[in-house]
């Protein structure tokens, strides 16, 4: 890998200020390796051009060897930017147009962490697991409309779109994942309400449990997933599941594991046909923009999982060494962006 070309959209908020640590991490781990392309998206694009995601951005972004993305959106409530514009029209619109499938987000509770655990769920146990989420389909599909908008009338629809192809190829990376990794892969759904999308993920899990008797199975409602997630998180090893499902459990996994400023994420095209796109859990988070105080370790792992993509598992190995050595001795010390930046960058020199 000499010279891959890295686009790098810091997006809004917080975004910018996490992903020039980001860049900076892997600059240090991998010096004279990656070109990086800025672009200028988001919000005050927006706002001064009425551009979301010009087609000749799409079409560039084609071709780069992968995605650093920093986070999109404004405050909720807010009045200048209309809710979804950005989301919809630039984060899922990447994430469509490129065929991010496979939505991986790792969630590890580090040695030294804080953690909203009681100390008995944690005893002599350890919290690794991944969530292995649907990237392109169910609710997020865009599926639905409203009529009678703005009177007592208003019908509102959002209809969850679950293929058979979509489903059956992230229950197949998640049980090769399994394998690799202790051999548990658990289902999250609410097969007992949802019950057509519900049928299709059992019959997909089922149908490819066959080919992986190695791996332990089980099935959880997503509602009583949420209960294993605070009084018994050591039990997942892989998690799959939909779309939203895995938007929700992902950002309480982060919040039990050390909070969301060190979630990290993948957003991986299965087929290499279009760039993967790294980016934190997390989002622009406007209440602590340009404070300098947001945590930058999510976007910097999200770099670690772009390397083990890009074949350069050695590196990524460092930067999560860094990492977990750099979260052990902060403690519940507060330091800044740059400050955490600079720390991790200095160890995987
Ligand atoms: P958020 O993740 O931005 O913030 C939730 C809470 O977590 C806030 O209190 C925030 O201060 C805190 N937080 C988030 N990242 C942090 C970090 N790195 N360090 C320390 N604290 C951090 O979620 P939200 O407030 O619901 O959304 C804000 C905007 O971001 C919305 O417009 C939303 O649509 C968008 N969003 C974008 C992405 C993305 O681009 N991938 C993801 C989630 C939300
Ligand atoms: C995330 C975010 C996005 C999602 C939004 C901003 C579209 O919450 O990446 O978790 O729901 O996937
Ligand atoms: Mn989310």
């Amino acid at each position: 890998m000499t010279s891959a070309k890295i686009a790098v959209i810091g997006g809004d908020g917080i975004g910018p200020e996490v992903t020039a640590e980001a860049i900076k991490v892997l600059t240090a781990v991998a010096p004279d390796t990656f070109e990086f392309v800025d672009y200028d998206l988001g919000a005050e694009r927006w706002q001064r051009t009425g551009e979301v995601l010009p087609d000749s951005v799409l079409e560039e972004l084609k071709h780069v060897d992968a995605i650093a993305l920093g986070a999109v959106g404004a405050a909720p409530g807010s009045k200048a930017i209309p809710s979804g514009l950005l989301e919809r029209g630039l984060l899922l619109k990447l994430r469509f147009a490129f065929d991010h499938a496979i939505n991986l987000r790792p969630s590890i509770l580090y040695p030294g962490v804080p953690t909203p655990l009681a100390p008995a769920v944690l005893e002599g146990r350890t919290v690794d697991f991944v969530v292995v989420r649907e990237g392109t389909e169910g609710l997020y599909c865009g599926n639905g409309g409203a009529v009678r908008v703005g009177t007592a009338q208003e019908l509102a629809t959002e209809v969850s779109v679950n293929t058979f192809f979509g489903v059956e190829r992230v229950v197949r990376d998640a049980f090769g994942r399994a394998r690799a990794r202790r051999g548990k892969l658990t289902l999250l759904h609410k097969h007992n309400v949802l019950v057509n999308a519900g049928r299709l993920w059992n019959r997909a899990f089922t149908e490819i449990a066959a080919e992986f008797p190695d791996v332990a199975t089980n099935y959880l409602h997503i509602d009583a997933a949420m209960i294993a997630m605070v009084v018994d998180p050591s039990q997942f090893d892989v998690i799959v599941t939909d779309n939203l499902f895995g938007d929700i459990v992902t950002d309480l996994a982060a919040a039990v594991t050390g909070g969301i400023g060190l979630a990290a994420s993948a957003n991986i095209n299965p087929t290499g046909e279009y760039p993967s796109m790294f980016e934190p859990v997390h989002g622009s988070a406007p209440d602590i923009a340009g404070k300098g105080i947001a945590d930058p370790t999510a976007a910097i792992s999200s770099m670690a999982l772009l390397l083990d993509h890009l074949g350069r598992p050695e590196l990524a190995r460092r930067i999560d060494e860094a990492v977990s050595a750099d979260i052990a001795e902060r403690g519940s010390e507060k330091l800044g962006t740059t400050q955490i930046g600079d720390r991790i960058a200095a160890r995987v020199a």
